[in-house]
């Protein structure tokens, strides 16, 4: 899960954006998630109000005269307070609102809560080492985006990738999951680009690690179901490949990887887009070669290239490694985003979940 680090990014932007814009003395307060602020202009004053789900409380106030902002914890307690006049030799200021600022997408309002279309220009995105390009749109209907249910914008709180295998129930990583409660992830569906409000959004229900994962230090068993709070009815589930079809997810069989992961080892770009790349399955002997025998169990599958270049990354996690389904017909769910030494590196394939392995406990689990 990297959507903590993502979201707090964007948070500092929107705020140096903030700043920029309005040259106030302005400090940031504790938190960082501007979901919930609300904007007061009035002909003699300004304000802004935020609420944050964990209960904390800020404020912003300011007319002709000076400005004054608090901040309160989740007990009401004010833990930071300041405010000053602006004839105060401190303070060089020369800004005067306007309506127009406030129209800046960054900012949600509760009550509409609507996220920005397309904010972030991913044209560039193709130009990176994993070999990810924009998927076409709609072309995996069976992709869903876990999203942390305190962020309005599933651009800012994406974390994860999963697959939909059922209308109700989501299959991913358990390391996605790991320290959640149901309340705190949603799952985008039928989405294409995380920002905008195409599809669903829909809540988790139940979040069920597998029994193996919490005993093992490692990645071993990194595979998890969600319940969705509802049936989806703007994706489509993908079938499994069985311990009947092996043949599907052999070495050599050419793969897909989708998800809203990051563009590069080093490269922190996070695609607003789905993105996607083609690659093919690694046979077991190889992949236990690169990474360590003792390190690749029977319950993985890997894909890459030995020359490095192909490969998901932080933030595909949980998502779904596809293959045809030898019917010519579409594609079944192999693996699940898992772990790598690093994106793309030569010699070093992407871990997968190896989900022929898990179809007892998928179905016994479901129910
Ligand atoms: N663990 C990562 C995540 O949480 C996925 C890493 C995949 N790495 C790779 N080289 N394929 O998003």
């Amino acid at each position: 899960m990297f959507s903590k680090t993502k979201s707090t990014l964007f948070a500092s932007i929107i705020l140096a954006t903030f700043l920029a814009f309005f040259a106030v003395p302005f400090a940031q307060p504790a938190h960082a998630q501007f979901d919930a602020c609300e904007v007061y202009e009035e002909a003699d004053y300004y304000m802004e109000i935020c609420e944050y789900d964990d209960g904390y409380y800020y404020e912003y106030y300011e007319d002709d005269e000076g400005w004054y902002e608090y901040e309160e914890d989740d007990m009401g307690n004010v833990i930071y307070e300041d405010g000053g006049y602006w004839d105060d030799a401190d303070y060089d200021y020369e800004d005067d609102y306007s309506d127009a600022d406030f129209d800046d997408e960054n900012f949600y309002d509760e009550e509409d809560n609507s996220a920005p279309e397309d904010n972030y220009d991913d044209s560039d995105l193709a130009n990176n080492s994993l070999g990810k390009t924009e998927a076409t749109p709609g072309a995996q209907p069976w992709m869903v985006g876990q999203v942390d249910s305190s962020e309005p914008n599933a651009f800012y709180g994406h974390g994860c990738g999963g697959a939909l295998i059922t209308p109700e129930w989501i299959l991913t990583a358990a390391h996605c999951l790991e320290g959640y409660s149901a309340s705190e992830v949603d799952y985008v569906i039928g989405r294409h680009v995380l920002s905008s409000n195409e599809g669903e959004r829909i809540p988790a229900a139940q979040i069920i690690l597998h029994p193996g994962y919490a005993q093992t230090d490692g990645d071993d068993h990194d595979i998890a179901l969600v319940k969705l709070s509802r049936p989806a009815t703007a994706g489509t589930p993908i079938g499994l490949v069985t311990p009947a079809t092996t043949h599907l997810d052999e070495a050599g069989v050419i793969a897909r990887v989708t998800g809203w992961g990051q563009m590069g080892e080093n490269d922190e770009r996070y695609p607003d887009a789905l993105f996607g790349v083609s690659l093919p399955i690694v046979a077991q002997g190889t992949c236990e070669a690169q990474l360590g025998a003792d390190r690749i169990q029977e319950t993985e599958i890997c894909a890459g290239v030995p020359e490095g270049g192909k490969d998901s990354c932080y933030g595909d996690s949980g998502g779904p490694l596809t293959v045809p389904n030898g019917e010519g017909t579409g594609e079944v769910l192999a693996g699940v985003v898992s772990w790598g030494d690093e994106c793309g590196a030569p010699n070093s394939s992407g871990v997968y979940t190896r989900v022929t392995e898990y179809i007892d406990w998928i179905n016994q689990t479901m129910g």
